[in-house]
């Protein structure tokens, strides 16, 4: 590597000679700090307002490649020149880790214009790009077809890049899995800047990247997915019960059947609490009990008298739609036509999540707890999504996503905040860690299971230098329990230098 300071010179003179077209358009994807557009660029899919502040460490130059070409030469003068590369798809990560960094210079490669969606129907399948959103994805299907679908994340505006090499959970996961179990094939930019498709890459790399995280092994620039059937009149609803409607009761209840419902249904539970509007300032608990059903109103309400009677569910609460209707309505866009889909602009927030998992329901006193601690501050939530089904099926090796068996449900902490200034950070801050704490009893443990989706830098970050692979394991194992073994020696075998590494990515250590 060249000396410290002549690092970003020495990079953009690399990417002027290896880029294969004129200066002239070069200069539209290349951005230093210097560039009017340099900020925007960066906000453009920067989604937690945590990492935009003054003092975030930002990329020295930001590349926005048009072709793959320019991701290769970007990867060759980032290894020549000694700059470590960040790599963005939707700009998603709960710790900013595609765009933020802890050493002193870095280059993002930033995937925003490597977005298409090519929807194969005859065979069932397609190729989506790394930088596409969940939402292009899910509206390039629409345009194609109304009786497949995709099982993938609620929220559009998440990134294709991060989403499937992480998991990907969604409203159809218990009759799918997540993501990650329907991937064919895939494309990427390895350390050498070859570029590898399933084949070329071997299973074990292939393997690595359906729920390994990305940023270890290479630039994925797009999957091959299997498109999935669905009916073409699905039936959704929201029921919320506040605590003094009983909603504790059934709260503590839906633990015992949401793993075991029929698989066609996903039964998802947010706690909350809000301003009610009986009592004045008073802060109201609920759960809000939101379903998918790949089926029909009528039969939905049968099967849920039958599992869940205490619920109540009538026939007036469901609604029928399409499937793209539904990904609308669970994104809060019911109604909208679904070019929405497409927006990537969101509101912006700082926020903090945490994830557990949990393996055998959570008495009454330890759900206490929560309503308590919910109630706290503004702006908490506490969301239950289901295991059980097409999840129970797959085991826990198939994939580096290793939260399979024995689960009844994954848990997301979570916190968001508009107000700037230290004050309100670190009052929010404080109560996720507390919370954390507190329901350490009630949740897996050894190790404590959490999502590398939802990721979490307090569970333990590399070192600056080497990692050790027991160093690894504190936050590791979190993620990846038994599978931590095999991505580390896939990780030996493709990067043994360390190129693509982040303050959680996997270090090609000794076993
Ligand atoms: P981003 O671009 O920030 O990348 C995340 C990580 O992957 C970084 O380490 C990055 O370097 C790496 N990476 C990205 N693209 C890569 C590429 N092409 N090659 C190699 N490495 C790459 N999850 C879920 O399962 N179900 C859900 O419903 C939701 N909903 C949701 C809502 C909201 C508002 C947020 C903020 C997040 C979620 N998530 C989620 C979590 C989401 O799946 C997770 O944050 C993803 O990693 C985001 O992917 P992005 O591409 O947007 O992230």
């Amino acid at each position: 590597p060249s000396h410290h300071h002549s690092r970003v010179p020495n990079f953009l003179q690399c990417l002027s000679l290896h880029f294969p077209n004129s200066t002239n358009s070069i200069a539209k994807l290349i951005y230093t700090p210097h560039n009017s557009n340099y900020t925007s660029v960066l906000k453009a899919s920067l989604r937690n307002q945590r990492f935009a502040l003054p003092h975030t460490p930002k990329p020295k130059v930001i590349v926005t490649p048009l072709e793959v070409s320019q991701i290769q030469a970007a990867v060759y003068c980032s290894k020549e020149s000694g700059l470590p590369i960040r790599v963005r798809s939707g700009g998603h990560d709960y710790e900013g880790l595609s765009y933020v960094s802890y050493e002193s210079q870095f280059v993002m490669v930033d995937l925003i214009n490597f977005r298409s969606v090519d929807v194969n129907v005859e065979k069932g399948t397609a190729w989506v790009q790394s930088g596409a959103t969940l939402g292009e994805l899910y509206y390039g299907i629409s345009q194609k077809t109304n009786t497949y679908g995709f099982t993938a994340g609620v929220c559009p505006t998440v990134g294709i890049g991060g989403h499937f090499s992480g998991g990907g959970y969604g409203m159809m996961s218990r009759k799918y899995g997540l993501s990650v179990d329907n991937i064919i094939d895939a494309r990427l930019v390895d350390v050498n800047g070859k570029i590898l498709d399933r084949k070329a890459m071997g299973e074990d790399l292939f393997w690595a990247i359906r729920g390994g995280g990305g940023a270890s092994f290479g630039v994925i620039l797009e999957w091959q997915i299997k498109l999935l059937p669905v009916p073409e009149t699905v039936t959704v609803f929201t029921v919320n019960r506040t605590l003094e409607q009983n909603g504790a009761k059934l709260i503590h209840r839906w633990q015992y059947i949401a793993d075991k419902l029929d698989e066609n249904i996903l039964l998802r539970l947010f706690i909350t609490t809000a301003n009610s509007s009986s009592g004045f300032g008073k802060l109201t608990t609920q759960g809000s009990f939101v379903a998918l059903y790949l089926g029909r109103a009528e039969k939905l309400v049968e099967l849920m008298k039958e599992s869940f009677p205490e619920l109540g569910l009538e026939r007036q609460d469901c609604f029928e739609m399409s499937w793209i209707e539904s990904i609308l309505y669970f994104a809060g866009f019911d109604g909208y036509p679904r070019e929405i889909l497409l927006n990537r602009t969101y509101d912006l927030m700082y926020f903090k999540g945490k994830s557990d998992y949990v393996l055998t329901p959570i008495s009454e006193e330890g759900l206490e707890i929560v309503y308590k601690m919910l109630n706290e501050i503004d702006g908490t939530q506490a969301l239950f999504s289901p295991f059980g089904g097409e999840l129970a099926e797959i085991s826990d090796s198939a994939t580096p996503y290793a939260h399979r068996s024995g689960v009844i449900y994954n848990i997301h902490w979570g916190t968001g905040w508009k107000q700037e200034g230290r004050e309100e950070y670190v009052k929010h801050m404080k109560w996720i860690r507390r919370l954390y704490k507190a329901m350490e009893p009630y949740v897996s443990k050894n190790p404590r299971q959490a999502y590398l989706n939802y990721r979490d830098l307090d569970l333990g970050v590399n070192n600056k230098g080497n990692t050790s692979y027991e160093q690894a394991s504190t936050w590791a194992l979190h993620y990846y329990k038994d599978n931590f073994k095999r991505l580390v020696e896939v990780k030996r075998k493709v990067d043994p230098r360390n190129f693509f590494r982040n303050e959680q990515s996997i270090p090609p250590a000794a076993v």
